[in-house]
């Protein structure tokens, strides 16, 4: 594995420099093409600190959680886990890194082995990777159930016994039971009864300040970023339309499609009702991508050159936005 030079500040434990995932489909018996899942992507997530992704169904999310995570390799682009470079990594640094970042999935039942008690589902990475003894592996599950609000009497419970909220707590602690530096979590609330989403989020945020670990935070759900995040990623197509600081972004959108997302979510701009903007149309298909900024046939505010000439990610007003009129957007009507 290649010594890489500590470049990134060490408040910043994953970066993503020009993420890309393509795959290679097949449309007919005799034709082949390219989703372009993720067009690069990069963003920064801060120690001990929440990015929210958010974004349209579609739009990519799964799909970073997937090369953020090592399930998959990316197609191009840079990932630094602590500044750790993923690419070139050998298969030893590979299965340390992947240790170091786990994943929440949205299903707990998908993502439980069914067959499997919540004893055997925690006991297995501390197996694999730890040298604890079987009496240590025991209080270390029993600890970290308690911790995630089980009751360790129901170590030997399978995952049907449990109610979902309680099934994805199992999920939860089987993914912090290695002390993980990051976790990925993709719409870990969205399957679970109203009632249940706060008691889960609140789980996240209090296991965030006893560990300090990193969260990328996958959610539609507005209302849910504004409570868990830090910082905010609005992604649109497969890149990054804004990425900041939640505060300043959630103060004034300065890409359209934030804007739009924000307007459709009443609660979250009430200084500024009168603002709404409606969305056209369908986002575009990924096998065939618009020529410009990809939002162009859906946008107010767009302009000739947003036809042709594709926005680059750039710092404007506290955050980095990809579009050309970015300085316009929340001046005044398009
Ligand atoms: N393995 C794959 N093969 C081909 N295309 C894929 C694959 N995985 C994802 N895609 C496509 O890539 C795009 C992004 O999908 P992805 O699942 O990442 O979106 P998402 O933002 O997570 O959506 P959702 O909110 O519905 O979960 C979609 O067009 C999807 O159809
Ligand atoms: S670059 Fe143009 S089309 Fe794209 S979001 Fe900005 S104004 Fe709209
Ligand atoms: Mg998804």
């Amino acid at each position: 594995m290649n010594a890489v030079p500590k470049e990134i500040s060490q408040d910043i434990v994953l970066a993503a420099d020009q993420l890309t995932k393509h795959y290679d489909v097949k449309r007919s018996a005799f034709k082949h093409g390219t989703v372009k899942a993720l067009n690069g992507v990069s963003f920064e997530l801060r120690r001990g600190r929440t990015l929210a992704v958010v974004g349209e169904s579609g739009c990519g999310k799964s799909t970073l959680a997937r090369q953020l995570t090592m399930i998959e390799a990316p197609t191009s682009g840079r990932l630094l886990i602590d500044g750790d470079d993923v690419a070139g990594a050998s298969k030893a640094k590979i299965a340390e890194l992947r240790q170091r970042v786990q994943m929440v999935f949205q299903n707990p039942f998908a993502s439980l082995n069914p067959r499997k008690t919540v004893e055997q589902t925690l006991g297995e990475p501390l197996a694999i990777n730890t040298s604890l003894s079987s009496t240590e592996r025991a209080e270390r599950i029993a600890k970290m159930m308690r911790t995630v609000g089980l009751r360790p009497e129901h170590a030997t419970r399978y995952p049907h016994m449990f109610s979902g909220g309680q099934r994805q707590r199992v999920a939860i602690a089987r993914a912090m039971i290695l002390d993980p530096q990051i976790l990925v979590a993709d719409e870990p609330v969205s399957a679970l009864d109203v009632s249940i989403q706060a008691q889960i989020l609140n789980l996240f945020m209090d296991l965030q300040q006893q560990f300090g670990t990193s969260y990328v935070f996958i959610s539609h759900n507005l209302s849910v970023v504004e409570h868990i995040a830090d910082d905010v990623m609005v992604m649109y197509f497969g890149g990054v339309a804004e990425v900041g600081d939640k505060k300043t972004i959630f103060a004034k959108p300065r890409h359209p499609y934030t804007r739009a997302l924000m307007s459709a979510t009443p609660a979250i701009f009430e200084e500024d009702r009168t603002i709404k903007i409606k969305l056209q149309g369908e986002m575009p298909s990924p096998l065939n991508p618009p020529s410009g900024c990809t939002f162009h046939q859906r946008c107010p505010y767009a302009i000739e050159r947003c036809r042709v000439e594709e926005p680059k990610l750039r710092p404007v007003d506290g955050r980095q936005v990809s579009c050309h009129r970015a300085e316009e957007v929340g001046e005044g009507e398009a």
